[in-house]
């Protein structure tokens, strides 16, 4: 991150403290720190302390006469690379969930366009609150990095979910946000393959419940999902990504928004359009089970209960049929373990997509959840076979495909 202009917003939490080595980490990789101290942060850490590590002046006062007439909070939110919160408090994450400004941290914060990332820090019960789990979606919504929390001991001597992450780990993650906003900007500025389009891409499994504790699932990983829409990013789209439960982090410059259950993604995909192109990517589970037990079922002597299984929504062809606002480009994926073309060839007329991205999932070839992948891509005019990949591979190359058919088309 050499040469690179980091605004760094901390917050009034107890981890203030460790936002001081993350300046030092930030400065020690090449980038240059600037810092917005809230009032709160104050408690716990001095503007002097931060100026003498960052060698700049730290801010704190949106009224400050003699900031305004020299920096001012409209230069603060324009003049830098990044804003790091860090730590970001559940007070500054509804702040800026709801676009509040009655601070000099919060008012550059809603007055940016810069990329943002968060560290969030909190106790455990503030961050598992419903409260805070809704400004937390709405921030990823708008597409707001996110690093952390971690596990472990608080400083209430209590342990879970909170701690704000490692300096190391935030300068780390830091580092990914400036390496897709410069991906994003080169391909736009070469005019990208997808530069200019809205790509909406599901991936992951879904979750169906069967009482609080159940779920029926499939094997998908998001893997596959999760590199098409970094590399539709990387190609300059505006990419949002509709992602089922999965273990892999958000792709950066991605706008993600996070689901379980099938119903739920089709709302997300819904709401997430218009689209220019849209790939459904996502393993979304066929059935569900047909009731949702409020409680755990519990064992009731040796009979199992019985489960009665519902049709899902089918996201792919509810998309793909819309009359108003369908996307011009609509890719479908087919998970097949027998006569994969053949199926695929029918999947593509009876969902109405335009592309069927087919892959044998037959248990001997580790593509479910694994790290390879070998698709034939479907069209009605005919099939490209081709050779085994990674999934970044794969999706690189069907980004690019995507982009020939667009600009075929004229640009969707
Ligand atoms: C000792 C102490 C520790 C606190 N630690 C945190 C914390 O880790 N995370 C948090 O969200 N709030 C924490 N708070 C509450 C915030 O300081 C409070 O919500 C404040 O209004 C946040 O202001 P700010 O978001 O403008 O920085 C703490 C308060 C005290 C007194």
């Amino acid at each position: 991150m050499q040469g690179r202009r980091i605004l760094l917003v901390i917050g009034g939490g107890i981890a203030a403290y460790k936002s001081l080595d993350l300046i030092r980490r930030l400065r020690d990789r090449g980038a240059s720190v600037r810092c917005i101290l809230t009032a709160g942060a104050q408690h716990f850490i001095t503007p002097l302390a931060a100026s003498a590590l960052s060698g700049q002046r730290t801010h704190t006062d949106l009224f400050d006469r003699e900031d305004e007439a020299d920096i001012g909070h409209i230069k603060l939110a324009r003049d830098a690379d990044v804003i790091v919160v860090a730590p970001a408090t559940a007070n500054l994450m509804s702040k800026m969930a709801t676009g509040g400004a009655d601070d000099l941290a919060s008012t550059v914060l809603l007055a940016t366009t810069l990329p943002i990332l968060v560290a969030p820090a909190m106790n455990v019960r503030m961050w598992q609150h419903p409260a805070t789990r809704r400004n937390l979606a709405t921030l990823r919504a708008d597409g707001v990095h996110v690093a952390g929390p971690n596990d472990g001991a608080m400083a209430e001597a209590e342990f879970g979910p909170g701690r704000m992450a490692e300096p190391t780990e935030i300068a780390d993650a830091v580092e990914r946000v400036l390496a897709a906003a410069a991906d994003r900007h080169e391909s736009g500025a070469r005019g990208g393959v997808l530069s200019g389009l809205r790509v909406l891409v599901t991936s992951g499994p879904t979750h169906e419940p069967i009482d609080p504790v159940r779920y029926i699932a499939n094997r998908s990983s998001g893997r596959q999902g999760h590199a098409i829409a970094a590399a539709a990013a990387a190609a300059g789209a505006e990419v949002t990504l509709v992602s089922g439960p999965v273990s892999l982090p958000d792709p950066p410059g991605v706008r993600t928004i996070h689901v379980e259950s099938a119903r739920e993604m089709l709302a997300a995909v819904e709401a997430a359009l218009p689209a220019d192109i849209a790939i459904f990517a996502a393993a979304v589970a066929d059935w569900r089970s047909a009731t949702e037990a409020g409680q755990k079922l519990k064992k009731d002597g040796n009979a199992p209960p019985p489960l009665q299984l519902a049709l899902n929504p089918d996201i792919l062809a509810t998309i793909a049929h819309r009359a108003e606002g369908r996307p011009p480009l609509v890719v479908g994926f087919a998970a097949e373990t027998e006569n994969v073309v053949e199926h695929a060839r029918q999947k593509l007329a009876r969902k109405g997509c335009d592309l069927i991205v087919a892959n044998d999932v037959s248990p001997g070839t580790g593509v479910m959840g694994g790290e390879r992948n070998s698709v034939q891509l479907v069209t009605s005019a005919n099939v490209e076979t081709w050779p085994t990949m990674t999934k970044e591979q794969v999706a690189g190359k069907l980004v690019a495909r995507l982009g020939e058919i667009a600009k075929g088309r004229g640009r969707a």
